[in-house]
């Protein structure tokens, strides 16, 4: 197994970070596809965190080549603020451990400023604010700026003059005031300098790695249910989170993909707006909250918890072409008497068994009860070590879904784990 693909199988924040770091110890390359620094992934090391938000999570593995491919919509402000970060903490390894592609897009300050006007309408889906969506409107608009750009500032002067014709009006529409193009283009000399020469072709460099039998792990950002195709339209974000994402946002055929992974977080969160049919308002929902500290990694806003969605993850299943389920923070239910888990929706056509992505809001969902357990999970290593209930509500995902779990996570570190199968076959 050459290529393999993590995606997230929920709303995002399934622990991607984590699941990425630990497949990357086999890995020769990781490269994120899509989303931009709307993503925040967590790395725990020891007692050190870190989030990545652009820089691939594959970066703490010296000998790894992480790539920013050409899906993604990159904000060069944070991306040095974040390779300063990285070299704060003696993390960057070296000339060539970093590229980024020359075609990806680039989130200017009038991207961020946008998103954050739109927020503050009734028509706010609860975005990041961090200009992903306006910057993948100019991108389907045709007057993005891809980063190749910032190789001559003369031709970036050009595009943000066009981009700015068109956002000016919108801005105001919005009560705002426009940036001009000097005042976007002045910052963005020294930011492009470090920028540039980390520029290259990355879906040439990451076919020939595919080809060449190199590990490849394609870090998915987001999840199938935030896709732009598949997800829970319109609250959803503006890229292809899916499984397929890693093919068009990297240049990589889907012919050339071996295996593909979903994370699974073991209940269920979403920030932001939309429909959450599995939704706890309760106690219960504040202790997964407290226990699972659902707090957004990027925004810090509390996420929503509800529990597991079994519809919702046939679903992911289906688009994603799911060959296993990675499981995560199944210790964060330890101490709850009794799980519920939804296994089907009541809709006005009759009882469904997939979440009907189209009609979530007149879906009510059915739920099963199972046995919780009580015995803290952080210490286990091997399924035989985990409760009976704990196991038989890993059993029972997969059966339900017909996926087998091939890691199932105990705990926010990297040791906190049991491996199932190895993703290059190792
Ligand atoms: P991502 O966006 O999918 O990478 O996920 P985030 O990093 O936004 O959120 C996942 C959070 O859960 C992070 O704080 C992780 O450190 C933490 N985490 C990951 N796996 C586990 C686990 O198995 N148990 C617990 N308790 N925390 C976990
Ligand atoms: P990771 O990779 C969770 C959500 C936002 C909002 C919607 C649109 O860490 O899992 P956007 O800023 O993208 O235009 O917002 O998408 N969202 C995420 N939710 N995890 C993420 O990334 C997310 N990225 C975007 O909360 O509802
Ligand atoms: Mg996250």
């Amino acid at each position: 197994m050459s290529a393999v693909v993590i995606v997230g199988a929920q709303w995002g924040d399934e622990g991607k970070g984590k699941i990425v770091d630990i497949f990357t110890e086999h890995a020769d390359l990781v490269v994120r596809y899509g989303g931009g620094p709307n993503a925040g992934h967590t790395l725990v090391v020891g007692d050190q965190k870190l989030v990545v938000r652009l820089i691939p999570s594959g970066i703490l593995r010296e000998g790894t080549r992480c790539v920013l491919a050409q899906g993604m919509a990159i904000d060069p402000a944070s991306l040095v603020g974040e390779l300063d970060e990285l070299g704060r903490r003696g993390l960057l390894h070296g000339a060539g451990s970093l590229v980024v592609s020359d075609r990806a897009h680039a989130i200017l300050p009038y991207h961020v400023l946008v998103d954050g006007l739109r927020e503050q309408t009734p028509q706010a889906l609860g975005t990041t604010r961090r200009g992903v969506g306006p910057c993948y409107e100019d991108k389907a608009g045709r007057r993005g700026i891809p980063l190749g750009a910032l190789r001559d500032m003369k031709r970036t002067e050009e595009l943000v003059g066009r981009a700015l014709a068109h956002w000016g009006p919108v801005v105001r529409a919005l009560g705002g005031t426009a940036p001009s193009v000097r005042e976007v283009v002045e910052p963005l000399r020294p930011i492009a300098e470090r920028i540039v020469p980390l520029l290259a072709d990355t879906a040439k460099l990451v076919e020939r790695a595919v080809r060449d039998g190199k590990r490849v792990l394609f870090e998915g950002a987001q999840g199938t249910l935030l896709d732009i195709d598949h997800g829970t339209y319109p609250f959803v974000t503006s890229s292809h989170a899916t499984s397929g994402g890693a093919c068009t946002g990297s240049g990589v055929g889907p012919s050339r993909i071996d295996w593909v992974v979903g994370l699974v977080k073991a209940y269920l969160t979403r920030v932001g707006g939309g429909p959450f049919p599995t939704e706890l308002l309760d106690a219960t929902g504040e202790r997964l909250r407290q226990r699972g500290v659902e707090f957004g990694s990027v925004t810090g806003r509390p996420r929503r918890t509800g529990w597991l969605d079994l519809p919702a993850l046939r679903y992911a299943v289906r688009v994603n072409g799911l060959d296993g389920l990675a499981i995560t923070k199944l210790d964060v239910l330890t101490g709850l008497p009794e799980l519920r888990i939804c296994v089907a929706y009541d809709t006005p056509h009759g009882r469904v068994d997939e979440l009907p992505i189209d009609d979530v809001a007149s879906a009510r969902p059915v739920y099963e009860t199972m046995p919780g357990w009580t015995e803290e999970l952080g210490a286990v290593r091997a399924m035989k070590d985990l409760p009976e209930a704990a196991c038989r509500y890993v059993e029972r995902i997969e059966r339900e879904v017909g996926t087998p779990a091939v890691l199932v996570s105990v705990g926010s570190r990297r040791d906190e784990t049991i491996v199932l199968k190895q993703p290059f076959g190792g």
